[in-house]
């Protein structure tokens, strides 16, 4: 098959991004150019992404960035062979804005245009980076999204465990907001957990031990929050505090995670019968650049006889290449949409099936 070359616009969150990927599935594939531009000053006061701000910073970037990623691939729309965009889940205003956009191109060039779902496209980037073979068991961590889930083939994925309430990337933000630290808060509790006590504080371990996959992370944000009410009744929270909770924090999101992964690894090895041989586990969403779960992780797949692959955290947090990559992945498949497919603020990826 000949090397498929895709235009790939994300505006589902905070990051107006776009990306050219040339390649033939399953990977890898290069990345011929990519621009991102985060608007993260612009929702930094209130502490998390503000729907409104981030859909009128995507119109004013959308066209910078997809004129940027043509220029430096030195390339023209009339040699790419598909427009692939985030049709959703995600905040709505700014899928419109992806979407349309993708709409006006693939209509002014003739291009066939690729709806995507956002996770399926985190799912699919351990093959742009590695050339992952599927099955794969993946676990997809970002500040929307906490899942477990078996990867059979583009468009096939079986939920194996989700949050029950907030995501972790999320519990990352609520908890760095108490400790009085910027949005994101993932990096700033990755930087101070670093130095911290993490046994200073007893902190609870939601679902730790339970039968399923399933995951909760609201009580530990909660547990934080009376901590920190303590401390303030008779002072101020100092840096060793803060410090001494982000290492206790993220301590207990590892226990969590690795606990949760062991139940999902056991599931996968009896539903995929590679017992005994070398299965593929592949982490994607934006929490997946923090180094302590990147070590977690790779300790984990080296106990249990699991090849594990990790995007580099370019390609972890969210990203035009991914997207142009997933287009690739369906066009190879004949999967394109008419010009009226809709943007969905919620679109639950095992309900993907190969037609959608
Ligand atoms: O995948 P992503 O870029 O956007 C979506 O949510 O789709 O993920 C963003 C989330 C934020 O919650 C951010 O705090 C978290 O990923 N994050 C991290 C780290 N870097 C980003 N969480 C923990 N440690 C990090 N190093
Ligand atoms: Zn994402």
């Amino acid at each position: 098959m000949r090397a498929l070359t895709v235009l790939g616009i994300e505006t589902s969150c905070d990051e107006t991004a776009a990306a050219l990927v040339r390649g033939v599935p399953p990977g890898p594939g290069e990345i011929m150019s990519h621009k991102l531009r985060d608007q993260a000053q612009a929702h930094a006061p209130f502490g998390g992404v503000v729907p409104e701000i981030a859909a009128r910073a995507h119109v004013e970037l959308i066209d910078q960035v997809i004129s940027a990623v043509l220029d430096e691939a030195e390339l023209g729309l009339d040699q790419i062979d598909a427009v692939a965009v985030t049709a959703g889940p995600g905040l709505i205003g700014g899928v419109m804005v992806g979407l349309v956009t993708a709409k006006a191109l693939a209509l002014a060039t003739r291009k066939p245009l690729i709806a995507l779902n956002h996770l399926e496209a985190h799912a699919l980037s351990a093959r742009l980076w590695a050339g992952t073979p599927f099955p794969f068991l993946l676990l997809l961590i970002s500040g929307g999204h906490c899942q477990l889930m078996a990867a059979e083939g583009v468009g096939r994925y079986r939920l194996y465990g989700a949050t029950i309430d907030d995501a972790v990337g999320e519990a990352y933000d609520k908890t760095a907001r108490l400790l009085g630290l910027r949005y994101p808060g993932g990096p700033e509790i990755e930087a101070l957990a670093l130095r911290g006590d993490a046994k200073r504080f007893a902190l609870p371990r939601p679902l730790k031990g339970r039968a399923g996959a399933d995951f909760s992370f609201s009580g530990l944000k909660t547990a934080v929050r009376y901590i920190v009410r303590e401390i303030e009744r008779t002072g101020a929270l100092g840096e060793t505090d803060k410090c001494d909770l982000a290492a206790g924090f993220q301590a207990a999101v590892l226990d969590v995670l690795a606990d949760r992964v062991n139940v999902a690894m056991q599931r996968f090895r009896s539903e995929f019968g590679q017992e005994g041989a070398v299965a593929n586990f592949v982490a994607a969403g934006g929490v997946a650049s923090n180094g302590a779960i990147r070590t977690t992780l790779e300790g984990l797949c080296a106990a249990r006889g699991f090849s594990l692959t990790l995007p580099p955290p370019f390609l972890c947090t969210d990203n035009g290449a991914m997207i142009a990559w997933a287009g690739i992945e369906r066009l190879a498949e004949g999967l394109t949409e008419p010009l009226d497919a809709p943007p969905r603020a919620r679109w639950p990826l095992e309900s993907l099936g190969k037609s959608a």
